[in-house]
């Protein structure tokens, strides 16, 4: 009886669950979800686990970089503040008293005196490396090695390493006046702590790393589900949320790529500094790094401590392999790890000495695969409780995010690609104090969380991090406002719900608010395609690299749909004028997305060319180019070979 019984309510309960599960998708069917909804803004909703996507989705398991044990393993010694070296002897077999093992380590520095002092280092002499020798706090950056020594020879090295310190130089007085900072109840500054992975859309962190997920769902965590990016890659992305300006308006000053350029650039982690923060900021694949690929980096260290000299050093002199994306193992770690190991020192010495400011972000494993960051789940999962039992998450503010989804890779031709691309993961943590002190800036987290936002309201965010008391946006110094967007604003006060991507600082290319409206009409379609290839011809004559980039031709197109804009203040005021966006093939090579204005009675075009999407990789197409914008879309003569051919 009892059995019958227990089976009956688990028949009912298999009933309830096919019938919601039912009801729910008849719903679903019927209303489409949106991560925005409102009057001028419909974001859609994307099901990370669409049946299209996970087809072709696989789970990597980490790959490691060595399998050999450590024989120099680093300590840092609270009460001297010193670090020490240990040498672990022991692992070596066949050790005697004539056959020794030597070791020795390099002092890496940031090499000043170069013109282009992030694009190289200094080593020191070889030092002699003692079991547990003492570094002098200058030692910030070393390479060892270890070898093998008889009464006639030495062996080549065993083992070579590579280690990054946070030494802790606060003098005295300097110590005081971070206390002094920290213990201010009236306006207190959090710590704040960006922690990036490139390339990672809010859709692909979800199927990607579910332990991360779960971990950043709890309280405290804020997802903005209706931010937009707005520019195309890391860089325009980067400097919108760090410095609110876009690519265009801080090369108006100077070119990015000349010596200095940099430099000029007002990056909040200057502000940060000027109100008494110690700042950080690393990150991995020295090539593809943010502020140096195919730019000119920075003349003089922006940050108080800054990890690309040891990178660079590392990768030039330790064992690279390359996995996933370039720069995978350097030497006998992941590069990952250089750079969160670095922020967690960071965070573990002077969380409770200092106010501090950093920034981690990381390419290597999520910048070509939308898979690469499955296998990046415990560990970054595993940094994330370490960072909690340091104590970070009782007192700072957090922000974990990417700068764009999948650019040019898989996932971008799915049919949800378009938005993949677009809407970037992001979320912001405050601490229990905060949600104590602040709860209206909560409140306002809370709604803006289906609200329409882009990375100019994030950089308003930090700026607002520096002066909590500010109530409204109205007691900012203008001079603090995103240059490139008036109308954005500190998340942490109500957005409005009617925003508009124009009003977010979003231009319509990348705007994901306006439903596509498909047209049949595959006259209208060529007529535009045609215009578009035109333009892009004209503008090599205009630059003058006809002799090395082929002229295109309008191959396939893949997709062409007319943009609904909703806001009547947004719409082209000719009737005959209207929005839209084709994704093409060129011949004889390159796959474009176009956003661009086009007028079926004066049939006038109005494009930016330097807006031109290239979706799918360029990299062996436009060698003969250094000009980031320009390679999008030059296909160098040499790189045309009769064996490839676009479909
Ligand atoms: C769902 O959509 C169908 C077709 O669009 C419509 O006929 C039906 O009435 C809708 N159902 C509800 C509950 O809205
Ligand atoms: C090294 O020392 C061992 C004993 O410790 C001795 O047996 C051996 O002969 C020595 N070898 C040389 C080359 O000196
Ligand atoms: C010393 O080491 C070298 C290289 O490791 C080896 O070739 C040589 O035989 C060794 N000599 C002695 C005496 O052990
Ligand atoms: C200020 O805070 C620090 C730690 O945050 C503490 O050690 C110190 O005693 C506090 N008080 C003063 C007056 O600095
Ligand atoms: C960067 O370096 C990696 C590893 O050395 C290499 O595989 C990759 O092709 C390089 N990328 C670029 C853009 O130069
Ligand atoms: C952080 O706060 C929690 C809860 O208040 C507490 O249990 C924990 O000890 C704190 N951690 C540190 C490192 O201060
Ligand atoms: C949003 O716009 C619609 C249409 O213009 C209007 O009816 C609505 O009141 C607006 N909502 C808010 C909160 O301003
Ligand atoms: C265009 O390039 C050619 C060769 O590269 C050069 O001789 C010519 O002066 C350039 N013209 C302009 C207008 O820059
Ligand atoms: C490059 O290709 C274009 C045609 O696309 C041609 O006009 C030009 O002469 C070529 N230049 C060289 C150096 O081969
Ligand atoms: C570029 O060319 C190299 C060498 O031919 C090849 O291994 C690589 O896969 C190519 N990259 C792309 C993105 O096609």
């Amino acid at each position: 009886m009892r059995s019958r019984s227990k089976q009956l309510l688990l028949f009912l309960w298999l009933l309830l669950i096919f019938v919601s599960s039912a009801k729910w998708k008849f719903k679903s069917s019927n209303h489409t979800k949106y991560f925005v909804e409102s009057e001028f803004c419909k974001m859609p909703y994307v099901d990370p686990f669409s049946q299209e996507v996970m087809s072709s989705f696989r789970t990597r398991k980490l790959k490691v970089c060595h399998h050999d044990r450590d024989l120099i393993t680093p300590e840092f010694d609270s009460k001297t503040k010193l670090y020490r070296l240990h040498i672990h002897k022991e692992l070596v077999k066949g050790l005697k008293a004539n056959i020794t093992l030597r070791c020795f380590y390099q002092k890496i520095t940031r090499n000043d005196k170069n013109l282009w002092p992030d694009d190289s280092y200094s080593l020191s002499d070889h030092r002699s490396l003692t079991h547990h020798l003492v570094l002098p706090k200058d030692v910030q950056f070393l390479t060892t090695s270890c070898s093998i020594v008889n009464k006639t020879e030495e062996s080549k090295a065993i083992q070579r390493d590579g280690f990054a310190f946070v030494q802790d130089l606060f003098t005295p007085k300097q110590l005081e006046e971070n206390f002094k900072i920290m213990n201010r109840t009236d306006e207190p500054k959090p710590s704040v702590i960006i922690m990036g992975l490139d390339s990672t859309s809010r859709m692909n962190f979800r199927r990607s790393m579910p332990k991360v997920s779960k971990y950043v769902d709890q309280e405290g965590w804020f997802e903005m589900q209706g931010y937009n990016k707005v520019g195309d890659n890391t860089l325009p992305n980067l400097l919108a949320v760090l410095a609110g300006t876009s690519t265009d308006r801080a090369q108006k000053h100077c070119n990015l790529r000349n010596r200095g350029c940099m430099d000029k650039i007002n990056f909040i982690w200057k502000r940060f500094k000027k109100e008494g923060y110690t700042t950080a900021f690393a990150e991995d694949c020295e090539n593809i790094s943010t502020f140096n690929f195919n730019l000119a980096g920075f003349v003089y260290r922006p940050v108080d401590y800054y990890l690309r000299p040891f990178l660079y050093a590392a990768e030039a002199t330790l064992k690279l392999t390359s996995y996933l994306t370039g720069a995978y193992c350097v030497g006998r770690h992941l590069s990952f790890k250089y750079v969160w190991d670095f922020g967690q020192q960071f965070i573990q010495r002077f969380l409770n000495e200092a106010p501090i400011f950093g920034l981690l972000w990381s390419n290597s494993f999520t910048h070509n695969y939308m898979t690469g960051a499955t296998s990046l789940d415990d560990t970054f999962k595993e940094y994330l409780d370490n960072f909690e039992k340091l104590g970070l998450f009782n007192r700072s503010v957090v922000i974990f995010m990417s700068d764009h989804g999948d650019r040019y890779n898989s996932l971008r031709s799915k049919s949800s690609g378009f938005l993949e691309e677009r809407l970037p993961m992001i979320f912001i943590y405050v601490p229990p104090w905060f949600r104590t002190k602040y709860p209206q800036y909560v409140e306002s987290l809370k709604n803006n969380r289906n609200r329409l936002s882009s990375n100019y309201d994030l950089h308003m965010t930090l700026q607002h991090l520096l002066q909590l008391n500010t109530d409204s946006m109205a007691g900012f110094d203008p001079d603090l406002q995103a240059i490139k967007c008036k109308t954005c604003q500190s998340l942490f006060f109500e957005l409005p719900v009617n925003r508009t991507c124009a009003e977010a600082g979003v231009d319509e290319k990348w705007c994901t608010c306006h439903p596509p409206e498909n047209i049949n009409d595959p006259k209208l379609i060529n007529e535009i395609g045609e215009a578009i290839v035109d333009r892009l011809n004209k503008h090599f004559r205009e630059k003058n690299i006809t002799d090395i980039c082929q002229t295109l031709k309008l191959g396939r197109i893949r997709k062409a749909y007319r943009k609904i804009i909703l806001a009547t203040a947004s719409k082209p005021t000719d009737p005959d004028e209207h929005i839209y966006t084709l994704e093409f093939w060129a011949i004889p090579r390159g796959l474009f997305e176009a956003t661009v204005r086009w007028n079926k009675r004066t049939k006038k075009l109005t494009m930016n060319v330097e807006e031109l999407s290239r979706l799918n990789n360029y990299e062996n197409d436009s060698r003969c180019i250094k000009d980031a914008k320009v390679k999008k879309y030059c296909i160098c003569n040499e790189s045309v070979t009769t064996s490839s051919k676009s479909p």
